[in-house]
């Protein structure tokens, strides 16, 4: 059986889409990799047909779009034909994200290093908590070093809650690769861009186990 990764944030612009997408493409070099997009927005389903015509798509990635009531048997089937099940979540906790977070093996949290990003996590902290579900809290377009970085960390440390030990910074290399349905690791696999998301999706597994 795979493992479910749902990325969920009710803070939107947080980076759900962009680290689900980054996160299958590094994931793909080692396992089959699928992503399940329940946001009614469909971005990444948007990434998905990029991809298809991509020729730097070195890996493959299956891109599915699912709503309401086939959730469930949708997800069961791509737990049992891939490694690692994404789920990229709507900026809402609705039926369909409850789900999301009650299937999840680990609940991923993308968050920029500021207050009102932690706040915004806490309904998804509290269901996460409630479903006895594992979570983690990713830093994303974070300075390399900031006080409010700093104080984040420790918030959260006190708090016991998991944060992944890489951030993610903001760079437009991860912007320019999902408008052109790759990842950083197939757009430019030398940059600190892919050094990044590689050592991020290290950390990534290590929580998986
Ligand atoms: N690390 C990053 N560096 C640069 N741009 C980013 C980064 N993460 C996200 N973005 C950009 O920020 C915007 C919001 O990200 P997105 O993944 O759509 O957020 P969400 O899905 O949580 O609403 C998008 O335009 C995306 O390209
Ligand atoms: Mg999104």
């Amino acid at each position: 059986m795979g493992k479910v990764i749902a990325v969920a944030q009710q803070k939107g612009g947080a980076g759900k889409t962009m680290l689900a997408a980054q996160f299958a493409v590094a994931l793909a070099g080692e396992g089959r990799v699928a992503l399940l997009d329940i946001d009614p927005q469909g971005s990444l389903t948007v990434w998905g047909k990029l991809r298809d015509g991509a020729p730097k798509a070195a890996h493959e990635v299956r891109v599915e779009s699912v709503s309401g009531w086939r959730l469930a048997s949708e997800l069961e089937k791509l737990k049992a034909a891939y490694d690692y099940v994404l789920i990229d979540t709507p900026p809402v906790i609705d039926s369909d994200a409850r789900r999301a977070i009650r299937a999840a093996d680990l609940v991923l949290i993308p968050m920029n290093p500021a207050p009102p990003d932690l706040w915004a996590a806490e309904g998804t902290l509290k269901l996460a908590a409630e479903e006895k579900r594992k979570t983690a809290l990713v830093f994303n377009r974070a300075p390399a070093a900031s006080r409010l970085r700093k104080r984040l960390e420790a918030e959260i440390g006190a708090r016991g809650l998991t944060l992944l030990p890489v951030a993610l910074a903001n760079r437009a290399g991860y912007a320019n690769a999902f408008a052109d349905g790759l990842g950083v690791t197939e757009a430019g696999p030398t940059t600190q861009a892919a050094d990044e998301l590689r050592a991020a999706a290290a950390a990534l597994k290590d929580l998986l186990v």
